[in-house]
């Protein structure tokens, strides 16, 4: 089958691009677009660490052949913060120490993002279930469940001071330069 044009939105941007049958819309993201925080770790659907949102949901991109999500909507990691702050997740992440090594992170947030698009105020079951799909060698989780309980609380604007396992929220710079 010859290579064809697939048109896809990437983080609210029309992009277009030649690519052969059955790529993956992974490699797209990471070799064609040069949007590299969706990472490549089983390449079999297992791992999570690919995981982007398609219109919304979140999917594993190392799965999905990207014809089969022409015109779609696709969310990465680098869509995320905007005019460079960080959103409430990105910063409760840091905040909480919810990365070390990082390989898991963008899945993990992206994950996050959905979630707390579709429910402003998760429980620690659904947290858990929605992060049930992504694996961290790291962290043993915990910072992570409380990191994205903690975005919950930023998102619907209640302060986070006194509320045991969480940080209060830092400037971005601030975030990133520690
Ligand atoms: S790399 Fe896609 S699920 Fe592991
Ligand atoms: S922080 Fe290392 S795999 Fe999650």
């Amino acid at each position: 089958m010859p290579s064809q044009i697939v048109s896809l939105v990437v983080n609210g941007e029309p992009r277009e691009f030649i690519a052969r049958p059955g790529v993956t819309l992974l490699a797209v993201l990471r070799e064609a677009l040069g949007l590299t925080a969706a990472k490549r770790g089983c390449a079999q659907g297992s791992c999570g660490t690919c995981t982007v949102l398609v219109d919304d949901r979140p999917a594993p991109a190392c799965l999905i052949a990207v014809e089969t999500v022409a015109d779609c909507s696709v969310r990465t990691l680098e869509g995320v913060a905007v005019g460079g702050n960080l959103d409430e997740v990105q910063s409760s992440f840091v905040d909480n120490f919810a990365t070390q090594c990082g390989f898991c992170t963008a899945g993990m947030i992206m994950v996050a993002e959905a979630l707390l698009d579709r429910d402003p105020d998760p429980s620690e079951e659904d947290v858990a279930e929605a992060i049930s799909g992504n694996v961290c060698r790291c962290t043993g989780y915990r910072p992570i469940m409380i990191a994205i309980l903690d975005a919950a609380r930023r998102r619907r604007g209640e302060s986070v001071e006194g509320i045991e396992g969480t940080a209060p929220a830092r400037p971005a710079e601030e975030a990133v330069s520690r």
